[in-house]
This record gives C-alpha cells, structure tokens and sequence, in this order.
C-alpha cells in the first residue's frame, strides 16, 4: 500500500472538518494518526510474529472515525465510516485490502468485554481507540472544551473532582486485552496526579509546600532564610 498517498488522502478528508463545533479543527484526523501509531504499539508487543497486519491496521486507524459526527447521534459512524473509506480507497488500494480495512472500521466501536467473535486485528483497533480517549488527551480534551466554552478555571474542578474519577472504570472492562487495561490505569493515575494538581494551584495553593519549604531550609536556601529571620527579629546573624 501507498501509505504516503493514504495519509495524504485521509488529511484531505478530515483536515477541514470536525466532529463537534466545540473541538479542533481537523480532531479527527489528529486522533485517527494517534490510534494508527498506538495499535502498532500494541501489535508488536502482543502478536509480534504479525507485522503483516500493521498496513491494514493503520489505514483503518487513520479513518475509523471519519464519519463521526457528534452533532449527529443517529448516524452509525462505524458503518457510514466504513463505506467513506470503501470509496476512497476503491482505486488506491486492492479490492481485498479496502475489505480488511473496512471491516475493522465497521466495529471499531463494538467493544463486549470477553467477546472474542472480532478478530485479533479488530479488538487491538478497539483498545487503541479507546486508549486514546485517556492520559494526555483527557487533559487536552478538557481544557480545550474549557477555551472554546470561555470556561474558568475554577468552573474545571467539577470536573477534576467528580466528572473524571472513575471514567477509568467503564472502560477498564471494555478493553480486550490485559496489557491495554494495565496501560489505561497508567494514564489514568497520570490523570489523577495533574487533577490533584489542578485542584490545589488553582486555589492558589503551593503543591508539596511543606515539604519543599523543609528542603529548602536545609539546603543553600537555608541561609538567606534563616539571615532574614534573624534581621526580622532584630539579631544579627554570626
Ligand atoms: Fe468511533
Ligand atoms: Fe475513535
């Protein structure tokens, strides 16, 4: 496959649109390169005897969610993804590829925890799609909502505090694969931290005070400090 001319395709598609007024331009087209990228982690770590799959899973990452349109909650983007990509790809890539490639876009989302009815290749496309919705794009989902709604910094903590927790859950059950769940609790801890953080600088609160103070004090800083406790107090320093 052409895998050049493919990408090059699948930013002409999505590059100008989005899936929601409030997200990125060209969000789809981001996450489709970020899954592509993530399932071939995942296929080298859990089937590394099949680098023969990794053409057809990266194509049906790039434009598994062609078609989604979140203004749209009647559309089936799985299917309706399958068939945009069917016709893109009907003279770029062999009849029996454009197959494989739709099939997985056709169940991308059909995660049924221990259903093992999908084929390898389609439940690694679905633990890397879902991985993506977590970590580093949690944050940046968020906070990009946050800009385009003229959101406060405190109108976030909701969020941190009891929107987020225990998003990590209902998906945990729907990955397909132990190694992805071990992953998601990974960026979902990260995302736990950065929230904790979140909550206490934007009370305007120090993260970890005491304990820096107390470095400090016992370190190079120390010095100057305790000098201008001894001037506030009136001694002089030997
Ligand atoms: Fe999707
Ligand atoms: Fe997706």
């Amino acid at each position: 496959m052409n895998l050049k001319y493919i990408r090059e395709l699948a930013a002409e598609q999505m590059m100008q649109r989005r899936s929601h007024p409030a997200v990125e331009l060209g969000n789809k087209y981001f996450h489709g390169q970020r899954v592509g990228n993530t399932v071939i982690e995942l296929r080298k770590q859990l089937f590394p005897d099949h680098p023969e799959w990794d053409e057809t899973l990266l194509v049906a990452a790039w434009f598994h969610d062609i078609a989604n349109d979140r203004t749209n909650p009647e559309l089936d983007h799985q299917q309706a993804g399958a068939d945009m990509t069917a016709a893109i790809l009907k003279n770029v890539c062999l009849a029996e590829e454009v197959e494989q490639i739709c099939s997985l876009i056709a169940c991308h989302d059909m995660r049924e925890p221990g259903n093992v009815s999908y084929s390898d290749q389609a439940r690694l496309l679905q633990d890397a799609d879902l991985l993506d919705h977590l970590g580093i794009f949690d944050i940046w989902y968020i906070f990009s909502m946050a800009a385009t709604q003229g959101l406060s910094m405190p109108e976030l903590f909701e969020w941190f505090e009891q929107t987020r927790p225990g998003k990590e859950e209902l998906y945990y059950y729907q990955c397909n694969f132990a190694l992805s769940q071990r992953i998601l609790l990974e960026k979902s801890q990260f995302v736990y931290e950065f929230g904790a953080r979140y909550l206490t600088e934007g009370n305007g609160q120090i993260w970890h005070l005491e304990e820096m103070t107390k470095q400090w004090r016992e370190q190079d800083g120390g010095k100057l400090y305790g000098a201008l406790r001894a001037s506030a107090s009136g001694e002089t320093e030997c």
